[in-house]
């Protein structure tokens, strides 16, 4: 897989990442860094749930990857002091495996479901008024006298996450009382979350040096932590093992990580986009084809950050890549042809010499 490869890809790639994680994770909403509002509204949530001494809510928890899902689902079964199942959408195969972990709960247990818009339609069913109404109904016996009987379930939490909470049915997601929307990290908040990490490490790390991860870590702590055990393997190897500001630069041109944390795959699909499709508009399809991956992993790997980066906008005919990411292309020394023109463009044949915006008909700024 080239993923295996990419040191800012924002999935946990190789297995003893998992690993690596786990130390760098924060046990307490306290230790949680950046987030503010979710963790102002979740700690009250907690709270009121402490104070009636009830199951809390149940939590739906969504956003790109490597934003940390997991680790809060995690914190809230800690604070709340209650035992935490972990699963996922696609380890449920049948109705009856739900059944069998719910009926194993204890009150006011959680159960996280990791992506959770991965559940079959005939688990969901049984999830339904699990979560409602803690119980389910299971059938007795076959054919004219089977029945159904309702067991009763002690009160529990469900924690979902997914990536995609536009694949979540809506019966599904109106059974959640919360719903958080974790975003991309400040850079501050990366920085904050790059010393805590190095402490935890033992790493000593320049002031600047954290700015260069930060910089380049796409707004996600998976990726700013994996980078800081690139760099420091790199400082390691090659000088006394103190993350220095030529180390950290060092380190990033060796993975071919430039100045906005984009890698050869980003650049080459923002390079496909802008060559060979005039800056678009284009269908993710036809991107995903020309850089050799699936549609699905441009969507939610590749776009969001690029997206979220000012260098591509989504419009209803397709991907168009912006003047900021032909600038950024053309920086790096690339071909840049002029771009298709757009909506918002002059068209040059009616507006004959007349400039708009204070650029000159030829897009050249006046
Ligand atoms: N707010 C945070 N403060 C400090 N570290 C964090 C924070 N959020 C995440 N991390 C770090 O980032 C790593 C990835 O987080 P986590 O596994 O929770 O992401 P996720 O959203 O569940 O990702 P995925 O969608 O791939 O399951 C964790 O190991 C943790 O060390
Ligand atoms: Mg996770």
């Amino acid at each position: 897989m080239e993923t295996e490869a990419r040191p800012i890809a924002p999935e946990a790639v190789a297995p003893d990442e998992a690993i690596a994680e786990t130390s760098l994770r924060p046990r307490r909403l306290a230790e949680y860094i950046g987030q503010d509002q979710v963790k102002q509204n979740l700690a009250i949530l907690l709270a009121a749930a402490a104070r009636r001494q009830e199951a809390a809510d149940h939590v739906l928890l969504y956003g790109p990857p490597g934003l940390g899902k997991t680790t809060l689902a995690n914190i809230i079964a800690r604070e709340l002091g209650v035992n935490i199942h972990t699963t996922s959408g696609p380890a449920i195969e049948r109705p009856g495996d739900l059944a069998a972990i719910l009926t194993n709960l204890d009150e006011r247990d959680i159960l996280f479901i990791d992506e959770i818009h991965r559940l079959n339609h005939s688990v969901e069913e049984i999830l339904y008024p699990a979560m409602e109404d803690f119980g389910i109904d299971v059938m007795i016996g076959r054919g004219p006298s089977a029945r159904s009987l309702r067991l009763s379930l002690k009160p529990f939490t469900v924690v979902g996450a997914t990536t995609r909470a536009g694949r979540i049915s809506s019966p599904l997601r109106d059974r959640f009382g919360a719903v958080y929307r974790l975003d991309y990290y400040a850079q501050e908040h990366l920085a904050e979350i790059i010393r805590r990490s190095a402490g935890i490490l033992g790493v000593s790390i320049e002031a600047h040096a954290v700015g260069i991860l930060a910089r380049r870590g796409r707004g996600t702590p998976r990726v700013v932590n994996r980078l800081l055990r690139r760099v420091r393997d790199h400082a390691e190897v090659t000088a006394d093992g103190s993350i220095t500001v030529d180390q950290a630069e060092a380190a990033m041109t060796a993975m071919d990580i430039d100045g906005q944390g984009l890698d050869t795959t980003d650049r080459r699909l923002l390079a496909a986009i802008v060559q060979k499709f005039a800056s678009g508009p284009v269908g993710g399809a036809a991107v995903a084809a020309v850089i050799g991956e699936e549609v699905d992993t441009v969507e939610d790997v590749y776009e969001p950050f690029l997206l979220q980066l000012g260098f591509l906008d989504r419009t209803p005919q397709g991907r168009v890549a912006t003047e900021l990411a032909r600038d950024h292309l053309r920086s790096l020394g690339y071909e840049v042809p002029p771009p298709r023109r757009g909506p918002d463009r002059v068209d040059a044949g009616l507006w004959d010499g007349i400039t708009s915006e204070g650029r000159t008909e030829s897009g050249m700024p006046a």
